[in-house]
């Protein structure tokens, strides 16, 4: 029996921080060993999808309740890249700027807003065409998930910030990454580029956005994972290793499909 209970909680507690403030957002919950040991005996009686919910509360505190919210929703942001992406938008300072590049239905935006909400503040800012443009290889699984919905796009990502509860910590800028970067000015702490995925889509993304990273802050590339990628579709994994390297950029890690790294000096 106490064998089985050391297995059980071992599978139940946090992983390895990632994130030097991974430590804070676990003191957030009222105390994960408390809450598993609680509720380990309720969970035998709760149906699968209830258990599974108990058991992501103790793995993952208060985000889990944002991470349930972005899986509902079609995105690409799942699993283990979620939960870090989540993690660092937690762990950056007050007030924070983050910017979306590419945010779809916003799946990957309330795992953001939603950390900031358990902070207290900062603002995710998303900038998308929201008409189902990007690369060739992209349009027609945007085309094929639009199509289905009964709201537009917009209408549809709006509705998903707003049945998550987090209206006020997403600012929607609609135009592409070239055209709302042209006047753009705030310092950026956390910078998550996930919109065209094309060489040349990817590269004027990363050089309009990345000079407002502020040094110290974090860059979030997705689909960057060294694999085979489909013509074209491989923008983002070329940003990376082209250009997320020191001096730059440090601590690069791939997590998932998405790259993380820390900026460490100026690059315009
Ligand atoms: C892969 S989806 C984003 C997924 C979202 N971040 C998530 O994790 O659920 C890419 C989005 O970027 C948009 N997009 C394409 N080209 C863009 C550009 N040049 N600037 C900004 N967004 C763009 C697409 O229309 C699409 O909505």
């Amino acid at each position: 029996m106490r064998a089985r209970l050391s297995k059980r909680l071992a599978l139940c507690l946090p992983t390895e921080s990632r994130f030097g403030s991974h430590t804070n957002l676990m003191s957030t919950m009222p105390s994960t060993l408390q809450l598993f040991l609680g509720a380990l005996g309720r969970a035998r009686r709760l149906p699968r999808s209830g258990y599974y919910r108990v058991v992501n509360r103790a793995r993952y505190g208060r985000i889990a309740k944002y991470l349930r919210y972005s899986q509902r929703i079609e995105g690409w942001t799942r699993g283990e890249e979620a939960v870090a992406l989540a993690r660092a938008a937690y762990a950056l300072p007050e007030d924070a700027v983050l910017v979306e590049i590419g945010s779809f239905l916003g799946s990957a935006t309330i795992l953001m807003a939603g950390a900031r909400h358990i902070r207290g503040n900062g603002m995710v800012h998303c900038v998308d065409p929201f008409d189902g443009s990007g690369d060739d290889f992209s349009r027609p699984y945007y085309e094929n998930i639009t199509k289905a919905l009964a709201l537009t796009q917009r209408q549809q990502f709006d509705a998903n910030i707003r049945e998550a509860g987090l209206n006020a910590l997403v600012r929607v800028h609609p135009g592409t990454a070239a055209s709302i970067g042209a006047t753009w000015k705030e310092p950026i702490d956390l910078l998550f580029l996930d919109g065209d995925q094309s060489p040349k889509g990817a590269r004027l993304s990363f050089e309009v956005w990345s000079p407002f990273l502020k040094v110290g802050g974090i860059i979030a590339v997705h689909n960057s994972g060294d694999h085979e990628y489909a013509a074209e579709h491989d923008g983002s994994r070329r940003v990376v290793v082209e250009k997320i390297k020191l001096p730059e950029y440090d601590g690069a890690r791939c997590i998932g499909t998405t790259t993380f790294a820390t900026k460490r000096a100026a690059t315009d």
